[in-house]
């Protein structure tokens, strides 16, 4: 085939844009990270109304010599949404920052902040693996993770306190989110009458501490790894118990799985689920098992251009090659929870990117 002849002028530019653009996608990521690192939204934030460019660059712990840089680095955050210019700014004014709903998001004193989220994910000890990609498609070794590091990341976040630190304060932004949306009035029967709850792989406790804050009649119990809980104290309503969720989960009313299931293959998936099931016969009343995670769409409702069609195909790349898990569809979930003896599900898509889907015994 004639390459050339086939593709030409405004088609053939139109292609190499394209590749370019998917070349350097990465410096949205590294772009937003460093604006992270350096405090820019913290700085914009704490100054109150719109920041001018001279008032930010001195605010910055930055060398004299990349001033004139940053206004480089805001052309970029503003074109992806993590900025903008204040729109009174004119021409001869100079120019103004603002933040954007995503990027209050982002600053340390916000109580909901996904900062700890977006360094963790960002990490060197993370990122690093992608680079051998393609090794890890030619080799049979599980995980990209252990290709670079010789452990699966549960090991490794066992034994490289960095990792631990930074993975669960990761996870405890996600479920400080994820626990005001849960917990507001409109969703927050999901737990109303229940006596006991169990969160299985509840990392260091965020989404049971807020559970128990408003329901503290309920009791709570975290499930997690060792050096996950290790020195956690609990209270009155709410313990934390060092084990693993393939060997028994403690008996409950109710179990909470967020953002489990998704680092795991279904034999895997169907162990924990059945071990879920057991735990809530076990105490008689059998209620329900929650999951929080992603309903991925079919194949043939995927539209290009949606960003969060892309986000989830992102997410399930992330658990094939990190995890040697998966997202699931609507379809791969009830073949999953039939499989493990649950008779119903109800999927409630109120959490975004993510659903929460209840299984009944
Ligand atoms: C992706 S994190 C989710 C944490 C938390 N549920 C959240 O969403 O914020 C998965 C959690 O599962 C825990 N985990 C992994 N293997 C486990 C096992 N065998 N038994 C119990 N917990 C486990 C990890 O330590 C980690 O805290």
């Amino acid at each position: 085939m004639e390459f050339q002849s086939e593709m030409q002028g405004a088609k053939l530019l139109k292609a190499q844009s394209h590749i370019w653009n998917h070349i350097f996608n990465f410096i949205n990521s590294m772009s937003l990270k460093c604006a992270v690192e350096l405090g820019i939204p913290d700085a914009i934030h704490n100054y109150g109304k719109p920041m001018p460019l001279s008032k930010l660059i001195a605010s910055l712990p930055i060398h004299p010599s990349k001033t004139s840089s940053i206004q480089r680095l805001m052309r970029i955050l503003i074109h992806s949404g993590f900025f903008a210019t204040n729109s009174v700014s004119k021409d001869d004014h100079e120019v103004e920052y603002v933040l954007t709903d995503s990027s209050m998001l982002l600053c340390k004193d916000n109580q909901l902040s996904l900062r700890p989220f977006l360094l963790a994910m960002l990490n060197p000890i993370l990122t690093k693996p992608w680079h051998e990609l393609s090794t890890w498609f030619q080799s049979n070794i599980p995980t990209l993770f252990e290709i670079e590091h010789r452990t699966v990341l549960w090991d490794y976040a066992c034994h490289v306190p960095k990792l631990n630190e930074i993975f669960n304060d990761a996870m405890a932004s996600d479920a400080g989110l994820v626990s005001k949306l849960l917990l507001d009035d409109k969703c927050k029967g999901v737990f109303e009458g229940l006596e006991s709850l169990v969160d299985v792989g509840g990392g260091t406790g965020t989404l049971a501490k807020a559970i128990v804050k408003s329901f503290p009649r309920l009791e709570c119990t975290v499930l997690d790894l060792p050096h996950v809980v290790a020195g956690l104290e609990g209270s009155d309503n709410l313990k934390y118990i060092a084990g693993d969720m393939f060997e028994v989960i403690p008996s409950s009313d109710v179990i909470l799985l967020k953002w489990i299931l998704h680092d795991w293959n279904d034999k895997e998936c169907l162990k924990i689920l059945k071990n879920c099931k057991e735990a809530i016969m076990r105490k008689g009343k059998g209620v329900k098992v929650i999951i929080i995670e992603m309903v991925i769409m079919e194949e043939n409702e995927i539209k290009c251009d949606d960003e969060s069609v892309e986000t989830q195909l992102f997410s399930d790349a992330l658990m094939m090659v990190t995890f040697a898990g998966k997202e699931r569809n609507e379809k791969e979930w009830a073949k999953l929870i039939f499989s493990a003896g649950f008779s119903n599900y109800k999927i409630s898509p109120i959490l975004g990117l993510r659903s929460l889907i209840e299984l009944y015994p």
